[in-house]
């Protein structure tokens, strides 16, 4: 795992009396003030010489210590750093994200440098971890295909945040999970983020196979086994692509019953989504590299609660195909037998990712049954007309499932918006010559292609996650500047931490 900015605490009393391994001066020092500009306790006690500084600045800057705003003094006075970042909190309510203030710390001082964080604000050694988290997120970037940088940077090196915090080895305990969470969201990202080309069906199973490393059992499915288990709405999409398919069935066994029900997370991960015979327009096609955001962020959430050893029963299971137009390609007019033993009239080869989905959640309820299921994917674009960037689509049979999955949107700042099934919607999917057909007309197109999905889930507690807004393609926020944000492992992993450990 690439680092993009190394991390440490050390403590803050060491850091004041610049001595012991915090002897070395920094490039710049971070502080926090309120919106009444006063510093955080240990800060004002230690350094009593900032105040006047901060004061003085202030009013110079006409600084007003509102969250996220910041001033910066060059050469201050008896502070061992070229610069002092001066960073508001405003007045702490709402209550401040520490994620978010970690992101802004580390753009503040910059990529590449050296700085300490003076990390004394509410919530103790907990808020520095958190903290640590944003500023980890905010420092990723893809840039491994650039081979020549902007002209007039320096040459890159790596930045260095060291958080100054009270107790060194409570902070560190507190990071973690955190750790663990933030390589799980980066993992996902890179996933979303690696060109077509390179990230085909294979190579995508390879990855995952990599979380073997950290205990995860790993069974890679091939066309073979894909064919004896009978998936062949799966293999329908796949068969026009040079690349073949491959299914993945990830194990995180964390609990103490190692034979208690699992939960199990589906993810669609179509490498490259050109519409099939249906073909889609040219225009921002190359986006549909990340039509395998809902597959990343299992394997993302797979690696966050396997290094955090989540003490849950979890399965992971993706479905990888690349769809593309050939001799071989499926048609519109096919009929395909799915696993499940319904038939699928195809209307539209570009409505592949319920296929997929389908064959992958009819084995996953069938071999595991799981206490739940839930499942991601770029399933339409239609949740964009909908629900914009800002939420998923969030569609289930369970309404306690959908409620904690709101909960842990709100705590994660990954958001949900339940969207309603019924049967006039279900109606929609039926065909004239099959059990079923994978479009459901002009109307309602996310509806219909959950409708889809449930006929696929049987009794299990399920919720679907539409991820065509928010899994690629991300406006920039504090904690991410990457196309692919990686979403959803954050808010997975809560769930489970809430919900379903011993
Ligand atoms: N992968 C697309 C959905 C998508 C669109 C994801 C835009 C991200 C951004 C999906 O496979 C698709 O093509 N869906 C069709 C369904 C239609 C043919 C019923 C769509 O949304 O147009
Ligand atoms: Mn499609
Ligand atoms: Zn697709």
């Amino acid at each position: 795992m690439s680092e993009f900015v190394k991390l440490n605490f050390l403590s803050m009393s060491d850091v004041v009396a610049n001595k012991g391994k915090a002897k070395k001066s920094h490039e710049a020092m971070v502080i926090f003030v309120d919106a009444k500009l006063a510093l955080a306790e240990q800060t004002a006690a230690q350094m009593p010489h900032l105040a006047e500084l901060v004061t003085s600045a202030s009013a110079a800057a006409k600084f007003k210590g509102k969250l996220h705003s910041s001033i910066e003094v060059l050469n201050p006075a008896g502070i061992s750093a070229e610069r002092l970042i001066i960073i508001g909190t405003g007045d702490g309510k709402p209550e401040i994200n520490r994620l978010n203030l970690g992101g802004v710390v580390f753009a503040k001082v910059g990529a590449g440098r050296n700085a300490v964080v003076m990390c004394d604000l509410a919530g103790g050694d907990a808020a520095a971890a958190e903290m640590m988290l944003g500023a980890q997120l905010r420092a990723y970037k893809f840039d491994q295909y650039k081979t020549k940088k902007p002209d007039g940077d320096e040459p890159e090196k790596l930045g260095h945040l060291s958080f100054a915090v009270t107790d060194v080895d409570a902070a560190k305990e507190l990071y973690a999970p955190h750790k663990g969470i933030g390589e799980g969201v980066i993992l996902a990202r890179n996933l979303v983020n690696e060109p077509p080309n390179v990230l085909f069906p294979i190579e995508f199973a390879k990855r995952a196979e990599a979380l073997e490393k950290l205990g995860v059992e790993v069974e890679v499915l091939d066309i073979k086994a894909l064919e004896k288990l009978g998936m062949r709405a799966l293999l329908a999409v796949g068969q026009g692509s040079r690349h073949d398919s491959r299914v993945v069935i990830m194990r995180w066994n964390g609990a103490k019953d190692k034979k208690a029900a699992p939960v199990a997370f589906i993810g669609k991960g179509v490498t490259f989504d050109t519409g099939g015979i249906s073909i889609k327009p040219a225009s921002g096609m190359e986006d549909m590299k990340g039509d395998m955001a809902g597959a990343a962020c299992v394997v993302g959430l797979m690696h966050a609660l396997a290094s955090r050893k989540a003490k849950a029963n979890v399965v992971g299971a993706i479905g990888i195909v690349e769809n593309m137009p050939d001799g071989n390609a499926y048609r519109p007019g096919d009929i395909v037998k799915s696993m499940s033993g319904q038939t699928i009239e195809i209307i539209n080869t570009d409505a592949e990712g319920r296929l997929v989905l389908a064959d992958v959640l009819w084995h996953v309820q069938s071999k595991f049954k799981p206490t739940f299921m839930i499942d991601l994917a770029t399933l339409t674009g239609a949740i964009l007309v909908a629900l914009g960037q800002e939420y998923a689509g969030l569609f289930s049979n369970n309404d306690e499932l959908s409620e904690r999955l709101a909960a842990a949107g709100k705590k994660t700042s990954e958001a949900v918006w339940r969207l309603p099934l019924g049967k006039a919607y279900d109606k929609m999917v039926d065909s004239k010559f099959a059990d079923m057909k994978n479009t459901g007309g002009r109307f309602a197109g996310s509806i219909t292609a959950a409708q889809f999905l449930q006929r696929y889930v049987n009794d299990v507690p399920w919720a679907h996650l539409d991820i065509a807004g928010t899994g690629m393609a991300a406006s920039n926020t504090d904690i991410n500047h990457s196309w692919g944000p990686g979403w959803g492992v954050r808010l997975l992993n809560q769930l489970v931490a809430d919900h379903y450990e011993d």
